[in-house]
């Protein structure tokens, strides 16, 4: 690509004086920072309006970064390294004490990712350390999954964006914890539980959609701080309805409603509705989500009304689908 390298170099200028860098990767926008300089991470918490207690995640350009920002580094991180980076899994390990405790909300364990995106790798690859990578949101509200979406979100702030394209994941990393000897996912993803657990060996839990969210504090006993269940929130008012309840839901209004659904053959059309077709399959579905959240609020409708995707018993990805809408449209 024409003035890359000059991108990347004045990005790294930029990471080193201790600024913002918004990068690609292949879930969602992550919104860059030195992160072993505390100041550099402060400045991403109060840009994002992001709670203390909600840690980053430490990107690394490979497994050699990973262990410089890891405390141990056991056999399970390893084997997950290997099969699954570059790739949408950050792992959860105890931190070294060069992390500043920032980064980790003040608890004990960091999580590191090495994300698959080829301009985020030469960002990594020529900054030389670990970079923190939120993703590139106003805390709260719906992803990034394109340069533009997080221009939007920090216009006013200095923010360098790398454009690296609409991202091809859609949503979020899978969150593994493996640290004690334990295997917990604390957040889904594109790589779902029963994969891990193949790779490792035995059984891993599944602790999203329930009980490790909504404990707002990781000093304590939350693992995954930052799964409060209100989350990926468009700024309509949003509801999740199974198909035959959707003429129920629009009932409620009086001005329009934008209908999302995978399967338009069950809408019927009307006044009142505006309707956006997602992909029948979970892949694509995941992929379109965030721009289709976007889509929704651009119009000011007086409700988004989402029909329920299909469980995982068909694909494993429509659970991480359905613990983000669930987020979507959930208020606290
Ligand atoms: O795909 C992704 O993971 C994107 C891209 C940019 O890499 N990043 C991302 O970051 O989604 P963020 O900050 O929006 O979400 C990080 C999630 C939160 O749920 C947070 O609580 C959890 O990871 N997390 C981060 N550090 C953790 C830690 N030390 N222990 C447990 N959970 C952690
Ligand atoms: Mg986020």
């Amino acid at each position: 690509m024409d003035g890359q390298p000059e991108q990347i170099a004045e990005a790294v200028t930029r990471l080193k004086s201790g600024g913002l860098v918004a990068f690609p990767t292949e879930t969602v926008y992550g919104l860059g920072a030195d992160a072993l300089s505390e100041a550099a991470v402060q400045r991403v918490f109060d840009v994002k309006g992001r709670p203390a207690h909600n840690p980053l995640i430490v990107h690394v350009s490979g497994e050699a970064m990973a262990k410089r920002v890891a405390a141990e580094w056991p056999e399970d991180a390893q084997k997950l390294a290997e099969r699954f980076w570059p790739g949408p899994l950050s792992i959860v390990v105890p931190k070294a004490a060069s992390v500043p405790g920032i980064v980790t909300g003040g608890g004990p364990n960091v999580a590191v990712r090495c994300p698959s995106h080829p301009l985020t790798l030469s960002l990594l690859e020529a900054f030389g350390g670990p970079l923190v990578g939120p993703s590139a949101n106003v805390s709260g509200f719906v992803s990034p999954t394109t340069a533009e979406h997080v221009r939007e979100a920090f216009e006013a702030r200095d923010v360098l964006v790398l454009d690296g394209g609409a991202c091809t994941g859609g949503i979020e990393s899978t969150v593994v914890s493996v640290v004690g000897g334990m295997a917990r996912v604390l957040r889904s993803g594109l790589i779902d539980a029963a994969v891990i657990g193949e790779v490792l060996g035995r059984v891993v839990e599944c602790a999203d959609s329930g009980v490790v969210s909504a404990i707002p504090n990781a000093a304590t006993s939350a693992e995954s701080p930052g799964q409060l269940s209100s989350h990926y929130s468009p700024q309509a008012k949003a509801v999740m309805v199974e198909a035959p309840d959707v003429d129920k839901a629009v009932a409620t209004v009086e001005r329009e409603c934008v209908l999302i659904t995978h399967s338009p053959d069950e809408i019927r059309s009307g006044p009142k509705r505006h309707v956006i077709s997602m992909p029948g399959d979970a892949r694509g579905y995941a992929r379109r989500l965030y721009a289709a959240l976007r889509e929704a609020d651009a119009m000011h409708p007086e409700l988004i009304v989402i029909v329920t995707p299909p469980d995982e018993s068909t694909n494993p990805v429509w659970r991480a689908v359905r613990d983000r809408l669930k987020r979507a449209t959930t208020r606290e």
